[in-house]
């Protein structure tokens, strides 16, 4: 079984995505840490993130590989364990405009179809359903209003010891939004196949229980 899960950022995807992987026996690839661990690379070796094409480079040299390790699933960017670097603000806020370049988006997508390839998985992002797994036998779209993600995304960034301003969050996610709403290519969309799953006012388990009786009627 292959599933696809898009939604805009806060909106609960991955926490969804690495329960539903367990309890339906899936891989989880989750697409936006790989963007985030190029953004870190791209950062670290001061490439400027409108250089088109020293990022495509980036994209095409670096190797970028999920491994389970004891019951967690770390992301390694070539052999450097990168799992605790990509979820800064820093990378927050600046993976969008990595992640807007055409041309690396093509070599991400083939690298996230080779990984998903005769597998059954769950893969979370922007353009699982539309590029990746076109063909996915469910394809959700996870949504919740910008105010209720902001408020996800404090208790985030609080958790990993940041402080976190309630407007400047909701503002930077509200320009992400935009920002991968309206790319050229991989967009954030709701596409006519895919079904909307709104958390608003719902807990994570609510939400499991949704999606698997979806299946379930399947
Ligand atoms: O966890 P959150 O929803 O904040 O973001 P993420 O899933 O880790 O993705 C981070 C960023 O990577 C997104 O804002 C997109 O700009 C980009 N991304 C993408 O372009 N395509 C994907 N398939 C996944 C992520």
């Amino acid at each position: 079984m292959q599933m696809a899960i898009d939604g805009p950022a806060g909106a609960g995807k991955s926490t969804i995505a690495q329960i539903l992987a367990q309890k339906l026996q899936l891989i989880y690839i989750d697409t936006g840490a790989m963007y985030r661990a190029l953004t870190w690379k791209a950062l670290n070796l001061k490439i400027a993130l409108d250089d088109a094409e020293k990022l495509y480079n980036l994209a095409r040299d670096t190797d970028v590989y999920f491994l389970q390790v004891s019951d967690e699933q770390k992301i390694y960017c070539d052999s450097v364990d990168v799992s605790g670097f990509i979820r800064t603000p820093d990378v927050n806020d600046k993976v969008s405009l990595l992640a807007s370049h055409s041309q690396l988006r093509k070599i991400m997508v083939e690298k996230q179809q080779k990984m998903a390839q005769g597998r059954s998985v769950v893969m979370d992002g922007r353009d699982v359903g539309e590029c990746i797994l076109p063909s996915a036998d469910y394809k959700f779209f996870v949504t919740a209003s910008l105010e209720e993600r902001a408020l996800r995304r404090m208790a985030d960034l609080q958790r990993q010891g940041h402080k976190g301003c309630y407007e400047k969050v909701k503002c930077l996610l509200k320009k992400r939004d935009e920002s991968d709403s309206n790319r050229e290519t991989g967009s954030l969309k709701i596409l006519n196949d895919s079904i909307v799953i709104d958390t608003d006012n719902k807990d994570i388990e609510e939400v499991i229980a949704e999606i698997l009786s979806i299946v379930k009627d399947n």
